[in-house]
């Protein structure tokens, strides 16, 4: 069981943010198959006070998705919270803030992975948003700004204050922000945190790619719970499997092809709600490369799927390497 704050999910992993890719469609079948809570990827503070955007309720989470957490990311403590209050009022029932985020428009405006360099202004933020709403509030950090001592002091001293600002979790990518996605990701910072602040709920984030990683990670770091990422795109099984191992049960069988391509063509259709046909066939591309990493001719299928041009051709090659659609 993972805490946070006072919601308890049955299994210590969930759905990470992705931005990009968990919007609903990814997030409503994580949760079908084990997710026992998703995240939004992350979202400007700015939308959630933008009219047009509020008006149109782009972002409402639906009532089937709960609980469901909403990622913001600013440097302004008071637009950080009203965004806050916003998210929750349309129904997320958690908040996290991005401090994590190394894209370099974001690092540019001073917002996401940036404020790392910044403890002072991590903490108002902290602080303001915590003031403005009731629900479990939780930090995404990465280990540091960049190797250096400076950056790694910076780390421990928004590690020590936000815990001593009882934030009911924080997540952390063992990556510094500079290092993007080089190198492995480092869990033994991860695990001192945990040492350092026993007390809190500390969770891992780095190269959890399949359900065994899951599990051994959970098992050997004393860490009170890690998010899936990258290996959930396209891959929603992995929760069902993480569940099995994790309770002591065999690996389930890998899904049917049928089964692959009947999710595969229920996650293009969730996304094909909200999307127009062709930017949908485009948009879903990403997920395509993720969903034929389980088919035995994992390239042909790869290049069939993301020569389609649109929904009939996306359909066509599905019949033809997973018999379904
Ligand atoms: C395409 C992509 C989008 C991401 N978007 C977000 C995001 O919106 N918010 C966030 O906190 N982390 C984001 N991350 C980081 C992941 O949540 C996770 O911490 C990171 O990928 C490391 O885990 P993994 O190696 O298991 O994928 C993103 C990562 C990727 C690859």
């Amino acid at each position: 069981m993972l805490k946070l704050g006072n919601i308890s999910l049955e299994v210590p992993f969930y759905q990470a943010p992705l931005s990009g890719y968990t919007d609903r469609a990814m997030r409503v079948l994580a949760r079908a198959y084990g997710a026992p809570l998703t995240y939004t990827g992350v979202m400007l503070d700015m939308i959630a006070l933008n009219k047009k955007a509020s008006r149109k309720l782009l972002f409402r989470p639906g009532v089937d998705e709960k609980p469901v957490g909403a990622q913001i990311l600013g440097a302004n403590p008071e637009t950080m919270a009203e965004a806050a209050k916003s998210f929750v009022n349309v129904g997320f029932d958690l908040i996290d803030l991005n401090f994590a985020c190394p894209a370099p428009k974001v690092l540019r405006r001073h917002r996401g992975g940036y404020l790392q360099k910044e403890p002072e202004t991590v903490i108002k933020i902290i602080q303001q948003v915590r003031d403005s709403v009731m629900c479990p509030l939780t930090i995404k950090l990465r280990a540091g700004f960049d190797s250096s001592q400076e950056s790694r002091d910076k780390f421990w001293q928004i590690c020590r204050k936000a815990v001593a600002e009882g934030i009911d979790a924080i997540v952390i990518h063992g990556r510094s922000v500079k290092n993007m996605y080089r190198d492995k990701g480092d869990w033994e910072i991860i695990k001192a945190v945990k040492r350092q602040f026993p007390q809190a709920t500390i969770v891992g984030s780095g190269d959890v790619m399949d359900a065994e990683t899951v599990v051994m990670r959970l098992k050997t770091s004393g860490l009170d719970g890690v998010i899936i990422a990258r290996g959930a795109i396209g891959n929603p099984w992995i929760f069902k499997e993480a569940r099995a191992l994790w309770e002591g049960k065999p690996r389930p069988e890998g899904p049917a092809l049928t089964e692959q391509g009947e999710v595969f063509l229920r996650h293009y259709e969730l996304i094909a709600e909200i999307r127009p046909m062709l930017k949908s066939v485009r948009y879903f591309r990403k997920f395509a490369v993720g969903y034929c990493r389980r088919h035995p001719q994992r390239r042909q299928v790869q290049a069939e799927l993301i020569a389609a041009r649109n929904r009939d051709e996306l359909y066509a090659a599905v019949r033809k390497w997973y018999g379904v659609g």
